[in-house]
């Protein structure tokens, strides 16, 4: 299955992407994670996407989308993968398309989780996450039984630079005018499977299930 999760910042695809990982045993290509590992490794194109994360802008696409090919060629990708956070803008969707029809494949579905605007700034200012395997935990919600310890992996569970409310609202920005546009695009393209994301996560994986399994 070749699966894009659509979403806001904060609606909930790192989350989601974690459950149908363990369901369905698919490789999660997020950008976002792919961007602050080569942050945190101090690689020269680290360095470049920190500048535009930490204002809440998008990376360049021409940086993205050469990433994402090169990604999407690895062998776990075969039978399948889950994109979260690609493609973001319209540029992105159509070079997207291309690669993937240059392999011979295509898209299976779009999960477009929604969640409306106010909940988003609590959840990503409250949000922490695993800096070694990714683990999202909240404040409000799931958080590791030692403080700032990881119960996976024992990696440091921190805040991410770009979730303060400032760059959470330029982010929120980009997104209504970079990304929601791709809502349109996919379903045209009879690829759209919308989902209520403002539930709590278990409820939200339950359909998006539905919608993969039909
Ligand atoms: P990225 O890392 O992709 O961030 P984002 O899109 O802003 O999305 P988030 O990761 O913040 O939210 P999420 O939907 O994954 O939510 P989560 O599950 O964590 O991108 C970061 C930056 O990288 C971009 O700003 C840009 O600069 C750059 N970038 C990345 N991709 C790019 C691209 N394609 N082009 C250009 N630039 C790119 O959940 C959030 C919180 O809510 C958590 O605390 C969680 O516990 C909680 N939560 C989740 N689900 C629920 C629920 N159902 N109910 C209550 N709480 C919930
Ligand atoms: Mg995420
Ligand atoms: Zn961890």
């Amino acid at each position: 299955m070749n699966i894009v999760l659509l979403g806001a910042p904060g609606a909930g695809k790192g989350t989601q992407a974690a459950k149908m990982v363990e369901v369905f045993g698919l490789p999660h290509i997020s950008t976002g994670d792919m961007f602050r590992k080569a942050v945190a490794d101090g690689t020269p194109m680290g360095v470049a996407a920190k500048g535009f994360m930490d204002k809440g802008e998008l990376v360049p696409d021409d940086v993205v989308i050469g990433i994402v090919k090169e990604r999407l060629s690895q062998p776990d990708c075969v039978a399948g993968f889950i994109l979260d956070g690609f493609p973001r803008t319209a540029p992105q969707a159509d070079a997207l398309g291309a690669a993937l029809s240059d392999m011979g494949r295509a898209l299976d579905a779009v999960i477009s989780i929604e969640v409306p605007r106010e909940a988003l700034v609590g959840r990503l200012t409250s949000r922490r996450q695993c800096r070694a395997c990714g683990r999202i935990y909240n404040t409000m919600g799931e958080m590791p039984a030692v403080h700032g310890v990881c119960d996976d992996c024992g990696g440091e569970v921190y805040q991410r630079d770009d979730d303060t409310v400032a760059t959470v609202t330029n982010r929120l920005d980009v997104y209504d005018k970079n990304t929601e546009p791709l809502i349109a695009y996919y379903e045209t393209r009879g690829l759209l499977r919308p989902i209520d994301g403002d539930r709590s996560p278990h409820v939200v994986f339950a359909d998006v299930r539905k919608a993969l399994e039909g």
